[in-house]
This record gives C-alpha cells, structure tokens and sequence, in this order.
C-alpha cells in the first residue's frame, strides 16, 4: 500500500505524531492549541484517508480549524505532505487511533463538527468491536461535541448503516438524529467527494448518510462521562485500558486498500 507511489513525502509541521502528544496521563491535550489561531472554531476528520475532503473544505472555512485523524501510516504522511504543499495552515493530520485519542486525550466541548466518512466496516462480527462507531465512543464524541455540534456519518456499507441506525436509536438521549447536509465542497451529485465515495460512486454502490447533533443531557450523564475520561481502568466498552502503542497501527489492516 503506497499511495505515494514511490514518491519522497515531507509531513513539515502539518503532519503530529503520537509520540508528539503528552503522556496519556498527565491531563486533556486540547489540539486547538496546534493552530495558529487556537479561539477559531474546530472540527475533526477521522479517518482522513489522502486527505481529500480536509483539503477541499478547509479552503472554503478559512476561519475553522480542522485536525485529521489517520492510523495508517502511509495515508497520515500522503494528506500531511498534501496539506504541506498547499500551505493550508488551518489543518493539522495526527496519526493515531482516533477512538484511543477520545479516550485518552481529548477534552470536554471543543469541536463543532466531527466527520466519519466511509469508516471501514470490519464486516466479521468478531471485528465489530473495531468498529469507530461504539456506544463508548459515542459518549465521548458527545462530550467532546459542543452543545448543538454534529457528528456527521456517510457509509456505502449497508450493514455498517444499520449499526450506525442502531447506536444512534439506543442512544437517542445524547444525540437527535437529522438529515445529512453536504459540504459545500461536495460536488453536484456528491454527498461529500471524498476519494472513496469517488472510487465507489464509479462502482454504482449507493450511499447512506446521517448527522447526530447532541442534545442536553442530565447531570448524571455527564458526570459518568467525565469519569471515563482519562481514567485508566474505569472503562465501558471492548477497548483496552492502555494507551495505544503507536508501531501496533501498522498491523491494522486496510481492508479497502486506495
Ligand atoms: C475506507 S477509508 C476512508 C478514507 C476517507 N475518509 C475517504 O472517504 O476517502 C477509512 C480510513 O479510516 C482509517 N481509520 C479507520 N479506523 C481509524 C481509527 N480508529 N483512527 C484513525 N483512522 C482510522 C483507515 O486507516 C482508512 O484510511
């Protein structure tokens, strides 16, 4: 898998790695501190693939702050190396696991907007639990959220789709579910232009697409959702307590290789 195809790949100061974080223990890293303009307003891709989507709306949000998330390393440098060569200054890829990054590191209500575009599906169910979308991450993605931010999800996977129809009905207390509205970068015909939406469009899969946006919730909800953050051991969920180790993402297998 080399989307670079052989090609030399510079990251600059636009592509974060892991071991760029602080430890996982020593408190919230807020990445609006990465840009140069840390009050603007924020949103986060995961599973930023080459970049695409990054790269098309960043231009047309000069005033928002995007952080791309990407476990493969190959991909991480191909969008970083992009965003490097276009100067885009209001965005930053960081490679890890964006599920582990929300665990660990993320603090409470600093993005409007969080984008899932064409998760990968993990269609054996004993990999279900690799799956992005979890009723664990979608507490964090809700704390993470600002009050009326959005978690916008597109999938061509139609059992992915009832999945993410089934976790958002079961967790209709944190989040309504709305209509997807497209980007203004998509193009006619589009739902977002990303690279696989293109590749799959080319293949004639239909697409499936939603926006969460977060409701209120009691404080008791609240108060468990803090709890969970950042502390090791207290965890819901399938995911392991520990940190990710950042040389085990290579031993995620892509199962759409681009
Ligand atoms: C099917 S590709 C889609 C890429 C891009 N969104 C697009 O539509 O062209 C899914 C991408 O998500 C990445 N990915 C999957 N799970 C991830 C996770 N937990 N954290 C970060 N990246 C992840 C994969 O490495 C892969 O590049």
């Amino acid at each position: 898998m080399d989307p670079a195809r052989g090609k030399t790949l510079d990251v600059g100061n636009f592509g974060i790695t892991q071991a760029q974080l602080p430890a996982h223990d020593a408190g919230p890293f807020d990445p609006r501190n990465l840009f140069a303009s840390p009050k603007n307003s924020f949103e986060m891709e995961i599973g930023t693939g080459k970049g695409t989507f990054l790269v098309q709306q960043a231009v047309r949000q000069p005033d928002t702050n995007f952080l791309g998330i990407e476990w493969t390393a190959e991909f991480w440098r191909y969008a970083a190396d992009r965003v490097r060569r276009r100067e885009l200054d209001n965005i930053r890829v960081l490679h890890t696991d964006a599920t582990e990054l929300c665990r660990f590191w993320l603090p409470d209500e600093i993005a409007t907007v969080i984008h899932l575009y064409f998760s990968d599906p993990w269609p054996k169910s004993r990999h279900n639990k690799r799956r992005v979308i979890q009723d664990e991450t979608l507490l964090h993605f809700h704390r993470i959220l600002k009050m009326g931010g959005e978690l916008r999800l597109v999938t061509d996977h139609v059992e992915l789709w009832k999945w993410y129809q089934d976790h958002a009905t079961r967790n209709a207390n944190l989040f309504d579910i709305k209509p997807f509205v497209s980007p203004e970068s998509a193009k006619e015909g589009e739902m977002v232009g990303t690279n696989f939406e293109r590749k799959f469009a080319r293949e004639g899969r239909p697409f499936m697409a939603m926006t969460l946006v977060k409701r209120q919730v009691p404080m008791a909800v609240r108060v468990a959702q803090r709890s969970m953050h950042h502390s090791v051991g207290n965890s819901v969920g399938n995911s392991s307590s520990q940190p990710p180790n950042p040389r085990s993402f290579s031993r995620h297998p892509d199962p759409f290789p681009l």
